[in-house]
Parts: C-alpha cells; structure tokens; sequence
C-alpha cells in the first residue's frame, strides 16, 4: 500500500499560538517521525510527505530560507533511526534547485538507506506534478529527436517511466491535512484513482491516530477503477 500525504497548515499551527510561520515547520517534524513509525507497523510499503512545493519557492525569503536549514537538520538528525528501521528514503522533485548544502545531505542519507526496502519514504522536495510531466515530456521528446524511441512507441507504461516516480506504485490514499479540499499540484498522474482523506488537523498535531483514522475510513471504501461493484475479473481474451 502507497499513502501520499500533503502536511499542511503549520503556518496557522503556530499563528494560533502567537509564534512565527517556521515554529509550525519545526513542530511538524514529530508528525512525521509519528507517521513513519505507525506506517511501518501497519505494513504500509509506500509513504510519499509532499515537504517543499515548486510555488513554495515564491514564500518570504526568510521562510524559505529557514525551511531549508530545518531540512538539512531534520535529515541528518532522523536518518540514523530511519535506517536501523529498515526505511529507505527516496526523493522526487527538482533537487538541482536545492541549496548545495542540502543536496549534499539529501545524497548521504540516500545513499545510508538505499539497500533497505522495510518502508520506502519519498519526499517531494522542490516539487510540482505540472513540473514532473514537462520535465517527463522532455526526456521523452529528447529521445525522440535522438531516436532512440520512435513516437509510436509512446504509451502509458513508456510515460510513466519518465516521471518522478517511475518505481513507485500509484497512492492508494492521500491524507491532506488543515481542512484544504485541494490537491495544489501534488501527483496529478499518479493520483488518478487514489482514494482521498481530507482532515482538519493541522500537520504539527498530526499522530499515529490520525493517521489510524485515515487508514479506516480507506479500509470502507469501495474502488471500483471505473468497474460496477464486484465485477469479476474478465481478461482481454474473453472480451474478444
Ligand atoms: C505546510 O504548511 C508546509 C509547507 C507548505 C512547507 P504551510 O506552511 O502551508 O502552513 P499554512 O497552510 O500556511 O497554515
Ligand atoms: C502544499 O501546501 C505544499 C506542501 C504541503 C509542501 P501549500 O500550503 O503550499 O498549498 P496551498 O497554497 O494552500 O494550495
Ligand atoms: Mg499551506
């Protein structure tokens, strides 16, 4: 299972308490930490956190210069633990924009944890679904002009090994927290038929339980992919 979650609402954490913007990103670490930790209990082999989006670039300086620091910190303080965990984390996003700093960082704990395969965690960092599909065009359309593909050859399987996410399964579920009903340009492709959760508590108050509630109301849900209720399995051949 991939669950995909969008932490949002640390700013208005911290404004309820009278503190500055980044007081919230600090806090929302333990969420993380929380999530990670119930994810891997339950078995979850998939956790996408949408941490830095390609619009967020164009926040305060100061806000966005303090959400770098706070990841190179958080990266390096967590990484040892996620490694003893069996966690091995991956990340998606335009990290050639990333300070030199975090990049260097961002490499060594990829590298620490990338022969484990327990809990795989992505972080989307500098990222943007609008950006990853021209980016995924791109590739392709370089290919093209170097032919080594021809354009027939252009299919789904083909486009989805150009995006970000080519060894990740689709999300089966996406948590967005803080009561915002969108999906601010996070995995468009990707989530096509992904279940979605929307709940208000704001991502520095997110635990264990929240997420637990999240995974039930999933658990009563009924995908159909586009099928009627409990169609069975009909191969191609049969259709014929
Ligand atoms: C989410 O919280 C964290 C990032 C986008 C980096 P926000 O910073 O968006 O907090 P709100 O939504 O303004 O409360
Ligand atoms: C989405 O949250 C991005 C991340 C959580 C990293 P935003 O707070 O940036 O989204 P909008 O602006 O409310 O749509
Ligand atoms: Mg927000």
């Amino acid at each position: 299972m991939h669950v995909a979650l969008i932490m949002d609402g640390n700013g208005r954490w911290a404004r309820q308490r009278g503190k500055e913007r980044i007081f919230g990103h600090e806090n929302g670490i333990e969420a993380v930490r929380d999530t990670v930790k119930a994810a891997a209990d339950l078995g979850v082999q998939y956790l996408t956190f949408f941490a830095f989006s390609t619009e967020n670039w164009c926040r305060p300086h100061k806000e966005v210069e303090t959400l770098m620091d706070l990841l190179v910190r958080a990266i390096g303080n967590e990484t040892p633990e996620l490694n003893e965990n069996g966690v091995r984390l991956q990340a998606i996003g335009d990290l050639e924009s990333l300070p030199e700093v975090c990049r260097e960082k961002l490499r060594e704990a990829l590298e620490l944890t990338a022969n484990n395969n327990k809990l795989i965690v992505t972080v989307a960092l500098s990222y943007s679904a609008r950006w990853e599909v021209v980016n995924a065009v791109q590739k392709i359309a370089r290919k093209i002009a170097e032919r080594t593909i021809n354009p027939d050859e252009v299919d789904e399987e083909l486009f989805v090994n150009h995006l970000e996410t080519a060894n990740i399964p689709d999300p089966d579920l996406l948590i967005r927290t803080s009561g915002e009903l969108r999906l601010s340009n996070f995995l468009l492709w990707q989530m096509a038929y992904t279940e979605l959760y929307f709940t208000p508590v704001f991502w520095p108050d997110f635990r264990r339980k929240h997420f637990y509630q999240a995974i039930i109301d999933y658990q009563r849900r009924e995908r159909r992919f586009g099928k009627v209720n409990n169609q069975p399995v009909i191969s191609k051949n049969i259709l014929k």
